[in-house]
């Protein structure tokens, strides 16, 4: 059968940067700035998504439309049958993390029917923290948000690429830039918003130091949607005549874009306010909310910001869904959608842990972490990076020719910065990746 392509350039460009822009950028980019110290966080993660993240992404893409393959398929293809063994891993990382990435995609819907339907009129700062703890911790609630996330997603990957995948991003990614371009207009327009946009560009240097180094490499392998084969799976859908660096470039500068403006959403009201900007993951749950109900309209700040919240995780979402569909759909050859309706529920499934580790299993410790953190760890800290490091690793040495003439389309377009991509893939992203993990296992 006859693989199924993207149906233009921009529908790729707008899908892989739906995958990209997500919770990662929006919720914990703005609140790792504020708690690693602001706009020396900022300097070093733009400088790491440029030299490397930019290099391992046209790595992953190159894979995918090489191989024309789901991650295991693709590795199994271009390396053997001794490096399938991490398009698995890659499968097993999107299956894991798209578990709890749901529920707190499950929240961002909960905030939006809560906000509709008045739920939060007339709360007060304190009582945020209350009903967002209320939320997150009741053994019933969050997972029904949790199950209608899902649900979503199945609804959006069952239409395959271009009718499910492709049309969903030409419609959430344009909203979700209205939404925040909004957002930012009305942030930066409260009194005191200067303060915030001078913690978020001015860096001060005494702030740098190994773990904020580390949390920035990890911060934009994450951003992209690196390591966990979202991007091999898009790039499979790739067609030949593409240029890979370019839509790498759009993909990387649109990731960016919308991290950036969500510093300049958040940063500065969280100023504005005489809020803590190092508040971490209550920030948007618990503080920005407080600060939205001081406002006129207020309501409907509030309804744009957490729509824009789940459109930003929806498209992410279901990047990791159509990995694990592909896998299960092209390695076992089975109908596409009763896999994506399994694969969906699975996931489900397997997330509930993760939801009641918040609230009644929250005795149940492994490592001293709850379930939810746990596999947040294990993904981040070992899965993730693994992954990133066998990709570049294959493109650099195993294949170098053949993703040569991947990324060049067979030299018809010749890449600048091939001998940089080299390196870069070979020797410099494998050791800065080695050495993230190292500091997040044995770091302070
Ligand atoms: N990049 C997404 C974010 O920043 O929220 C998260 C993500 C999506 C990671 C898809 C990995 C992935 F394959």
């Amino acid at each position: 059968m006859q693989r199924e392509h993207w149906g233009s350039r921009v529908g790729f460009i707008l899908a892989a940067a739906g995958s990209a822009v997500g919770l990662g950028n929006i919720w914990k980019f703005p609140y790792l700035v504020g708690a690693e110290g602001g706009g020396v966080f900022l300097v070093v993660y733009v400088a790491f998504l440029i030299a490397i993240g930019f290099c391992v992404m046209i790595a992953e893409i190159a894979l995918g439309r090489h191989a024309q393959a789901n991650p295991f398929g693709a590795f199994k293809r271009v390396g053997g049958k001794r490096w399938s063994i991490f398009g698995l891993l890659a499968v097993l990382t999107a299956f894991t993390i798209l578990s709890f990435y749901s529920i707190v995609g499950g929240w961002t819907i909960a905030y939006v029917v809560k906000t509709i339907t008045g739920g939060f009129s007339g709360f007060s700062g304190a009582e945020f923290e209350g009903r967002f703890g209320e939320l997150v911790t009741s053994p019933i609630e969050p997972i029904v948000y949790h199950a209608v996330f899902m649900a979503i997603g199945v609804l959006i990957v069952i239409n395959g690429i271009t009718s499910g995948i492709e049309r969903a991003a030409k419609i959430m990614m344009p909203l979700l830039f209205i939404l925040l371009a909004l957002l930012v207009v009305r942030s930066l327009t409260l009194d005191g918003a200067m303060a915030g946009v001078r913690y978020f560009l001015v860096p001060d240097w005494s702030h740098l130091d190994a773990d904020m180094v580390a949390a920035a490499l990890g911060q934009a392998f994450f951003s992209l949607s690196l390591g966990m084969g979202a991007l091999i799976t898009y790039g499979s859908y790739l067609d030949e005549k593409e240029s890979i660096p370019n839509a790498a470039g759009w993909v990387v500068s649109l990731d960016l874009l919308v991290a950036i403006l969500a510093g300049f959403l958040i940063l500065p009201a969280v100023f504005a306010f005489n809020m803590d900007p190092a508040a971490g993951p209550g920030l948007t749950f618990i503080t920005l909310p407080a600060i939205f109900a001081e406002l006129p309209f207020g309501i409907v700040v509030q309804l744009c910001f957490f729509l824009l919240l789940f459109v930003a995780a929806i498209t992410s979402a279901i990047s990791l869904l159509q990995v694990v569909v592909s896998f299960v759909g092209e390695e076992f050859n089975v109908c596409r959608q009763w896999t994506t309706v399994w694969v969906g529920i699975a996931i489900f499934l397997f997330g509930v842990p993760s939801s009641l580790a918040l609230g009644v299993w929250g005795d149940v410790t492994f490592f001293d972490m709850n379930i939810f953190d746990l596999l947040g760890y294990i993904s981040d800290t070992f899965f993730l990076p693994i992954g990133a490091i066998a990709t570049c690793l294959v493109a650099g040495w195993v294949s170098y020719d053949q993703f040569v003439a991947e990324v060049t389309n067979e030299g018809e377009r010749p890449f600048a910065y091939l001998t940089a991509w080299k390196w870069m893939c070979r020797v410099i992203a494998p050791l800065a990746i080695l050495w993230v993990m190292y500091d997040a296992v044995f770091g302070a």
